[in-house]
């Protein structure tokens, strides 16, 4: 094994920059893991367009082997043990400044790719509570968007109200959606897939849509309210305004679940509330313990993710297509391609 190895480094906004490091050993209660694929998620967008100061390496939809154990570490983890890590690298808890929003200064639980290096690289270090142990039956390229994308998805919907056979509405089908579509499928739900435009209708029913609605054509709300009102809509398009008229779509007592993340506000009309008896509620992607649970739950249900495979010098051009919205629907990075 050589000493350095590559990673991608944000050097400012959209710019990045392949450079080499030296592998070092693992700190107390941290492992080095040899990366061998890892998801692009739109909420690298934090890391390579601000506000965190460059440069970082961006990622957290990997799966890699452990190389080495620091001090701590090792009592259940092992060299050549398979993991997992996504967005959140730490124990199940998040300090006071989270609860006022301040995530990004979170002195418990740190952010992969984000306050913390992540996976655009052939190896990361990572605290040993915040892995994931891989099931057998997890294909590495394939199915690395599970991490977050999927996991994001399969909490959000698990935490809903809907009971199998309810209507759930699944809006923005990129790479959050066409999983959260697949999971909705899986846990019983009649589902709808709410787009913009008709580009993406056929792919949508070959998910598993009952229903496609192009936003773009109809109000959202009212084509849900003629299906008869979503249990949940789980709102994944990082589009404020978009999410607005998703509550008039809800169903008596129904919950919008709020994944996508954009600064531009959400709109709500307090009667809209009362009388409905509606929540708007956000959902942040899940735990080291859930996402295992949520690889199991994917393998059972064959969920899988449509991937676009780069290598890791690709990962400027693999980025540019995820944040431009071209990507069908995952970029992966494949450290060994
Ligand atoms: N809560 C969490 O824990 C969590 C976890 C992961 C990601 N996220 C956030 O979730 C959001 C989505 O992430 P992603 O990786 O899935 O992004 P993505 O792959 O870029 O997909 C977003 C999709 O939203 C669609 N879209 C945009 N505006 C829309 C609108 N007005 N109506 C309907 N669809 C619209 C886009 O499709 P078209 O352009 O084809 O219309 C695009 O495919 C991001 O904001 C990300 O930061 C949150
Ligand atoms: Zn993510």
């Amino acid at each position: 094994m050589s000493d350095s190895y590559r990673a991608v480094v944000t050097t400012g906004h959209r710019r990045f920059e392949l450079v080499e490091r030296e592998r070092r050993d693992p700190g107390p209660g941290e492992v080095r893991v040899a990366v061998e694929a890892c998801g692009i998620c739109h909420t690298d967008a934090l890391a390579v367009e601000g506000p965190r100061p460059a440069p970082i390496v961006p990622g957290h939809e990997i799966i890699g082997v452990i190389e080495a154990a620091g001090p701590g570490a090792g009592a259940s983890w092992r060299p050549g043990d398979r993991v997992g890590i996504g967005f959140l690298g730490g124990p199940d808890t998040t300090c006071e400044a989270c609860r006022w929003g301040d995530f990004l200064n979170c002195a418990d639980q740190p952010l992969i790719g984000t306050t913390v290096d992540g996976g655009y690289a052939e190896v990361v270090y990572a605290r040993a509570t915040g892995l994931v142990r891989i099931p057998p039956g997890v294909e590495t390229v394939n199915d690395a968007p599970l991490l977050c994308a999927g996991l994001t998805m399969y909490s959000g919907l698990l935490s809903g109200r809907a009971r199998p056979g309810s209507l759930v509405a699944v809006q923005g089908i990129g790479g959050l959606g066409h999983l959260g579509i697949q999971y909705a499928r899986a846990l019983g739900h009649r589902v709808a897939a709410i787009g913009r435009g008709t580009a993406k209708k056929e792919l949508a029913a070959e998910l598993g849509a009952d229903e496609y609605i192009d936003g773009t054509a109809e109000d959202p709300g009212e084509a849900l309210q003629r299906l008869g009102g979503a249990s949940v809509v789980i709102a994944t398009a990082a589009a404020g305004a978009a999410m607005s008229a998703l509550v008039s779509g809800l169903a008596r007592r129904g919950e919008l679940i709020v994944v996508g993340a954009d600064p531009e506000p959400l709109e709500v009309r307090p009667a809209q509330l009362i009388f409905g008896g509606h929540s708007v509620r956000g959902s942040l992607t899940g735990t080291a313990a859930e996402n295992e649970e949520n690889l199991r739950f994917a393998l059972r249900h064959a969920v899988r993710s449509y991937n676009e495979v780069f290598p890791l010098s690709e990962a400027a051009k693999a980025y540019q297509r995820m944040i431009s919205g071209e990507v069908r629907f995952r970029a992966v990075l494949d450290m060994r391609g």
